[in-house]
């Protein structure tokens, strides 16, 4: 099928005229006072981006015959225009890479969304290299994002929960600039019975000195994530990103098949309603832990708290971005370090917290700060609004 674009500068934005022998769609976006951003565009469309550009009758628009007022800003739109804001003359390597997640977790959702009926929910009759039972989405959501970022140059290390060792690509410190890491299904077990589950991910820079060891490049302080982020696979699916510059979050429309901006600077409530924990274990929990609990309980904070636990991490943890609180996942009697992934699980969630006015520790320190020692490293954390976190730290 013949799809044609044609794209005009107009008005004080862009106009992208699509026509893919279903129909045709004018789209408007304003592009506001960033004089170097419509440049920038402009020429890429004249000379040619990696986008097909074609004139063809029907699809062409000229200046001023606008007909849709709809104004929307989609991922990939709002990714280029932070980092041209940011980095002026930025080539667009980081949001090609990006483009990399979106693509595979729109094919994950495609797959989550009709599970019950092509019989792919359930166990793959394996377990992952944490142990646990490996689902068969797992498989797929894992293959989904190994394939879509693996093909962008500008990756040199992928590092999955799935996987035992990094998947190292032979690439130029030039090209192959960055590490990606990610669970691509975290809370998978929650598929079975229709609840959310998402995928997280982290990014960092490649550094400089490269080793022969491949997880020497993924083994970064938290604090040197460029970017992380989570698509939280809901009533709607839903994309949540920081590069350090603020959190911003994107809803999935169906109808175009690409993640809208919904949620701009997402800031975290100073103070929420809800605690998150697995109390199951509670008997086991650290006495610190229980004396914040029954703080939380009892109105220490002003209030009597509620407890909420979905038993998915990037479920659980979106709720407390939105209407702030805490999530807990103490050390316990089975896992005495605690049970999470410091990689692939509290680094990227801490980075998010922080850029939304929130805060992550393992219970000892901040979590960014923790030097990881292996690339599936677990650790305890307590993530979530100002006011808990505080509280939480003022407790001997
Ligand atoms: O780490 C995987 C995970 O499923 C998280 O998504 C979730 O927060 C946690 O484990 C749930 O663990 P538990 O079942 O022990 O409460």
């Amino acid at each position: 099928m013949q799809h044609e674009l044609t794209v005009s500068i107009a008005r004080g934005g862009l106009s992208v005229g699509e026509c893919d022998g279903q129909g045709a769609r004018l789209l408007h976006v304003r592009l506001g006072e960033q004089p170097r951003l419509k440049a920038a565009l402009a020429q890429r469309w004249q000379t040619g981006g990696k986008e097909k550009e074609s004139k063809a009758a029907g699809g062409h628009m000229e200046d001023g015959n606008i007909a849709s007022p709809d104004m929307i800003v989609t991922v990939q739109q709002h990714i280029a225009q932070q980092q041209e804001a940011l980095y002026p003359g930025a080539k667009g390597t980081f949001s090609w890479l990006l483009s990399g997640i979106t693509l595979a977790t729109k094919m994950i959702q495609a797959q989550i969304r009709r599970a019950g009926l092509l019989g792919i929910a359930g166990s793959a009759g394996a377990s992952n290299v944490q142990g646990e039972t490996q689902q068969k989405l797992d498989v797929y959501a894992n293959e989904a994002l190994l394939h879509c970022l693996g093909v962008r140059d500008a990756v040199a290390v992928l590092v999955s929960e799935e996987n035992e060792e990094p998947v190292t690509f032979d690439r130029a410190p030039e090209t192959g600039k960055y590490v990606v890491i990610f669970d691509p299904l975290d809370g998978s077990s929650n598929i079975d019975v229709n609840v959310s589950v998402g995928t997280i991910f982290s990014i960092f820079l490649r550094p400089e000195k490269t080793s022969d060891v491949p997880n020497a490049a993924a083994l970064q302080l938290g604090s040197k994530q460029v970017a992380a982020g989570y698509v939280v696979y809901g009533p709607s699916t839903m994309f949540v990103y920081t590069a350090g510059n603020g959190v911003f979050g994107f809803t999935l429309d169906p109808n175009i098949g690409a993640f809208v901006l919904s949620h701009d600077k997402m800031r975290m409530p100073a103070q929420g309603q809800y605690y998150s924990v697995n109390e199951a274990n509670a008997e086991g929990f650290p006495a610190k832990y229980q004396t914040y609990l029954s703080q939380l309980r009892s109105g220490g904070l002003g209030h009597e708290y509620s407890s909420r636990y979905i038993g998915s991490l990037v479920a659980d943890f979106h709720r407390t971005l939105l209407k702030g609180g805490v999530f807990l996942y103490p050390p316990t009697v089975t896992h005495p370090g605690g049970k999470l992934r410091l990689l692939y699980e509290a680094n990227p969630l801490a980075f998010l917290a922080e850029q939304a006015g929130g805060m992550a520790t393992d219970g000892r320190g901040r979590i960014l700060d923790i030097q990881p020692e292996g690339i599936h490293q677990r650790t305890s954390l307590v993530i979530g609004s100002r006011v808990e976190m505080e509280a939480f730290g003022r407790i001997e």
